[in-house]
């Protein structure tokens, strides 16, 4: 590890039935030894609290542990997660663990934060959990009356008039209210907050100054990762960017910029990356030669202060054997720990660079709620996807240089000259109201189609939310045909194509900036512009080809009068942390990029002055130097 350039480990997550391999038993001895030798070698340890995987001794004894699924039937043990987040017993067993953990080694030398439990995420539908739903809708809507009306129960003859009537949405004959749903997704998520915050609290009372944290999975929908961000004193990500998809590259960004964005910019750590392979997709294939360096360098210049892998070393045994680690089978000849190890040289080298923070003008708005209820059933159409519909925004900004920040609709958006809300299907009346004042403010915002649908309780708002602010009336959604294609005219942005979805709407105050060409929606306009107040509202009615999507996001950005970080050739990536320039090579080619003085690349040690050429999966951090007169 040393060798490697490895300065922290995560350490004891699923570590459960080792520390207590029978009820109340405890055993430390493996764990003191370990942490010793980490110390007395320098290194320091991120230790989990191994409450996300019970051993079979809980499940055995106390059945009620071990969650229950939509249908009613109770998951067995022999995995992991294998736990209920609502029930009293598992949470005993779990505390006393921490309780005793977090006593035995809150002042060991070696521990540097806690990570507690992991991927939080784990859902239940049993009768301790329906108890628990209810005492949270209790708290949320004081009354039966007002939880009827929020759910719109008159529907259906749903309406309850006892509060032992209310039920999970568990598994029923049709559709299961939608309102239900989405409370049981908040719900969900609180529980698994409220037992992340018990953890917490026990740990904090033995190291009031260890910082604790959880790890948050890339674009995951099970928690609402705004409110487990506000919890955590650093944002830990698992990203495991795939490589056969040639945009991979794209989606990892558009996860760095995430975490960043959840910890309020503040510098976030990579916590789990493969090295090469996973062992869960259909085909897993490995990291391609440099890939892992480049993506490494990829979280640091957008904001990582730490680079972590799961895992060190591959194991022989269990459901990840096939998994990559730092160390694999092969052995540290391999060529993955070869990279392994020069990336821990490159880290060393890129010490300057911690602390820094990034500089955005951008926003891309994101919500878990409008996520959450985005994907029911009963929509125009089941297969639109907020993941793609960010995808479809963030890749022109990120193909432009642009740096970008995620928000909250609620956040504080005043430091954007430009706010993107690709799809947001609910918003609360503040939400709205927060991003209508942000355009008539002087900012420029730009929103794509089924936005501002629904209020916080998934009930139609008619007019949608942005009428006003984007100028347009509604009329109806119109989602197109499997490959039915749209031809839009426009003189601002060409003839273009554009799929997928589009709206009957009409143009009040706006301007049409494209329009349909032919068809039942011809003439209809599908992207529009609307001045408001001192700044200007567009939208995106459709999903057009991404050649439109780089034109429209160009002349917004212009606009809005933001730009790209430094003048880079396609595929290679340019971000400034600090001020420190970030040139990432994505391309299979060389790239030369020209640069605007005198700098040096603090991974080569190298000067640089007029440009600087980048290898295949090339990478450079430029630290701009002074003239010497
Ligand atoms: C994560 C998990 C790790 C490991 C990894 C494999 O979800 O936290 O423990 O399973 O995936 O890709
Ligand atoms: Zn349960």
């Amino acid at each position: 590890m040393r060798e490697a350039g490895v300065t922290v480990l995560t350490v004891g997550v699923f570590a459960w039935s080792r520390i207590e391999p029978r009820p109340g038993a405890r055993d430390f001895g493996w764990l003191d030894r370990a942490l010793d030798l980490l110390h007395a070698s320098g290194l320091r340890a991120f230790l989990a609290t191994p409450t996300a995987s019970p051993p079979p001794w809980l499940g055995h004894l106390r059945p009620e542990t071990l969650p229950v699924d939509a249908d009613g039937r109770r998951l067995g043990y022999g995995s992991r997660n294998q736990f209920c987040p609502s029930a009293p017993a598992y949470r005993e067993h779990a505390l006393a663990l921490v309780e005793d953990l977090a006593a035995r080694y809150a002042s060991h030398p070696a521990l540097a934060a806690w990570h507690a439990g992991n991927e939080l995420g784990q859902v239940c539908w049993c009768d301790q959990s329906a108890a628990h739903f209810r005492r949270w809708l209790r708290a949320r809507y004081g009354d039966l009356d007002a939880l009827n009306e929020a759910w719109g129960t008159a529907v259906w003859s749903q309406g309850y008039g006892d509060w032992d009537e209310v039920l999970p949405p568990r598994r029923a004959p049709y559709v299961v209210n939608p309102a239900q749903r989405l409370d049981y997704r908040r719900f969900s998520s609180d529980a698994l907050l409220e037992h992340y915050r018990a953890e917490r609290a026990i740990l904090r009372r033995h190291a009031p100054d260890v910082p604790v944290t959880t790890n948050l999975v890339h674009l995951w929908t099970v928690v609402d990762q705004w409110a487990f961000a506000a919890e955590t004193d650093v944002v830990a990500l698992d990203l495991y960017g795939d490589p056969e998809d040639p945009a991979a590259h794209v989606d990892t960004a558009l996860g760095c910029d995430v975490a960043r964005s959840l910890g309020g910019g503040r510098p976030w750590v990579l916590m789990e990356q493969a090295a090469g392979a996973v062992s869960w997709r259909t085909r897993n294939l490995p990291k391609r030669p440099g890939q892992v360096r480049l993506w490494s360098l990829q979280a640091v210049a957008r904001g990582a202060d730490a680079v972590c892998f799961f895992q060190w070393r591959a194991s022989r045994a269990g459901a990840e054997k096939f998994h990559s680690a730092m160390l694999p089978h092969a052995g540290p000849g391999a060529r993955v720990h070869r990279e392994v190890a020069a990336l821990g040289a490159d880290l060393a080298r890129l010490r300057a660079v911690a602390g820094a923070r990034l500089d955005a003008r951008v926003a891309i708005v994101l919500d878990w709620h409008s996520w959450w209820a985005l994907e029911q059933a009963g929509h125009p159409r089941q297969d639109l996807r907020l993941a793609d519909q960010l995808a479809a925004f963030y890749r022109p900004l990120w193909e432009a240089g642009i740096a970008v920040d995620f928000a909250h609709p609620e956040g504080d958006l005043a430091r954007y000259a430009l706010v993107v809300a690709p799809n947001l299907y609910l918003v609360t009346d503040a939400g709205a109201a927060n991003l209508a004042a942000r355009a008539a403010g002087g900012g420029t915002l730009l929103m794509g189609f089924f936005s501002g649908v629904v209020d916080e309780a998934d009930r139609v708002r008619w007019p949608p939310a942005f009428r006003n602010v984007l100028g347009i009336s509604m009329e109806e959604f119109h989602p197109l045909a499997e490959d039915e294609k749209l031809w839009c005219v426009s003189d601002a942005l060409g003839r273009f194509e554009a799929g997928f979805w589009a709206e009957h709407l009409h143009a009040e105050s706006a301007q049409a900036i494209a329009v349909i060409e032919a068809g039942d929606l011809a003439g209809v306009p599908a992207v529009l512009r609307n001045a408001h107040g001192r700044g200007a509202a567009w939208y995106v009615a459709t999903r057009p080809e991404p050649a439109a999507m780089a034109a429209l996001t160009r002349l917004v950005c212009a606009e809005a009068g933001v730009a790209a970080a430094a003048p880079a050739p396609p595929g290679v990536e340019a971000v400034r942390r600090g001020d420190v320039l970030f040139l990432l090579n994505h391309g299979e080619g060389e790239a030369v990029v020209a640069l605007d003085g005198p700098h040096l690349d603090l991974l080569s040690g190298a000067a640089r002055d007029g440009a600087v050429t980048l290898g295949r999966f090339g990478a450079a951090a430029l630290r701009p130097e002074r003239r010497l007169p």
